[in-house]
């Protein structure tokens, strides 16, 4: 399965970029259709564009596992996809181990996960919950301007279905997502696989800075409105806040207008992804932070407008799902993590979801050395295969 992904969406740098409803997706959803047709499962693509390989009919009570194929610009190879390789893994383990299942067994790829391209983050999970409205959804566009709907429809999907599903969730008994950890804490408990406990609440915020173009070589410094000045200390601002609040807030995507070497930037466009342990923290945070910025924008000449474009509030899984999945596995070490998935999304719609990490030995994710150990791999496929064998069989 991993030789057959390696190729799609691939960069120079040996990073992927498979963002939303472009060629590569289309390619990482036929790579998805191949190995549920290999298994004889069906795929339905549901209203929102995920896809659903069902093992026997859908009904209810379903076991069902998955997680992504989309990534972030230049992103590893796991994050996502190892969630979906061992759900299929998993399915073959368990033909393996001779249970034939009472309960349905789905494995599914969420559309959109890490909103690389419109933005928002868990797209496809939080249109099926009902999170994100489906209008507003619809009209976000990507850096060349394109909307989603129209992102949908070249692509074959009819964006007018697009909306919550809650047929589709009804049918989950369980949901666990497999997901490659994102940092270093399974490495330093020595221990292949863990389980999620929380996710920080976090959001994504815009802010626009509007100075005046000029002349690099004939505006005097007192002369200027140059945005770049408010930006470049909102950065170094941003950055003090979050150690003095025991959080994290990082600005990794700007752009420039016009970016040109010998020219004064007429407007920054820059976006604060910020998270923090809980939701008091990270509204303080982000309200100093915008509030640092208006100032220096002030003294800089420069109008700053911040746009919040996605929040997400805090995850606790459900002690039950956790308690099962704990006791099924021999306790394995449990973590609240920064990153945002869909089991979060899910789990905050009252589906009952667990989510189990496997240990990343770089403790780098987003970026091409992000790792995952081929043994640590199989630990997760045992694991996940436990689950499913206990819920569906
Ligand atoms: C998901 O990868 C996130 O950025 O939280
Ligand atoms: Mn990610
Ligand atoms: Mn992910």
């Amino acid at each position: 399965m991993w030789a057959d992904l390696l190729p799609v969406g691939r960069m120079g740098s040996g990073g992927f970029r498979r963002f939303a409803w472009t060629a590569a997706d289309m390619a990482c959803r036929e790579w998805f259709r191949g190995e549920a047709a290999t298994r004889g499962m069906d795929v339905d693509t549901d209203r929102n564009g995920n896809l659903w390989a069902w093992l026997g009919p859908p009904g209810p009570d379903s076991f069902v596992t998955g997680s992504h194929l989309d990534s972030v610009p230049g992103g590893g190879a796991y994050d996502g996809p190892l969630g979906v390789v061992s759900g299929f893994a998993a399915i073959d383990a368990l033909r393996a181990r001779g249970c034939t299942p009472k309960r349905p067994i789905a494995v599914v790829a969420f559309t959109d996960e890490e909103g690389a391209r419109f933005g928002v983050a868990c797209l496809g999970s939080r249109l099926s919950t009902g999170a994100a409205d489906p209008a507003r959804t619809l009209a976000l566009t990507d850096s060349d301007g394109t909307r989603l709907d129209e992102a949908m429809s070249a692509q074959g999907h009819d964006p007018v279905h697009v909306g919550a599903d809650p047929g589709a969730l009804q049918r989950i008994g369980v949901f666990v997502e497999l997901h490659v950890e994102q940092g270093r804490a399974l490495v330093d408990l020595g221990a292949p696989i863990g389980l999620a406990t929380a996710i920080w609440p976090h959001g994504r915020w815009r802010y626009d800075f509007a100075g005046e173009g000029n002349h690099a070589g004939t505006t005097a410094l007192a002369d200027r409105r140059d945005p770049m000045l408010s930006y470049a200390m909102t950065v170094l601002a941003a950055r003090k806040q979050a150690r003095l609040a025991g959080a994290l807030a990082t600005f990794g995507k700007v752009t420039v207008d016009p970016g040109g070497t010998n020219a004064i930037a007429a407007g920054v466009t820059a976006w604060l992804d910020s998270r923090a342990p809980d939701e008091a923290t990270l509204t303080d945070l982000v309200t100093a932070i915008a509030a640092q910025a208006t100032e220096r924008a002030g003294r800089d000449g420069v109008r700053l407008s911040v746009t919040a474009e996605s929040e997400t509030p805090l995850v606790d899984f459900p002690a039950g799902q956790l308690d099962w999945a704990a006791t099924a596995l021999g306790d394995p070490p449990r973590l609240a993590t920064g990153a945002g998935h869909d089991a979060g999304v899910l789990a905050r719609a009252g589906v009952p979801t667990a989510m189990l990490f496997v240990r990343n030995p770089t403790g780098v994710s987003h970026s091409p050395a992000e790792h995952a150990d081929q043994d640590d791999c199989l630990a997760g496929v045992a694991a996940l295969t436990e689950l499913m064998v206990r819920h569906a069989c």
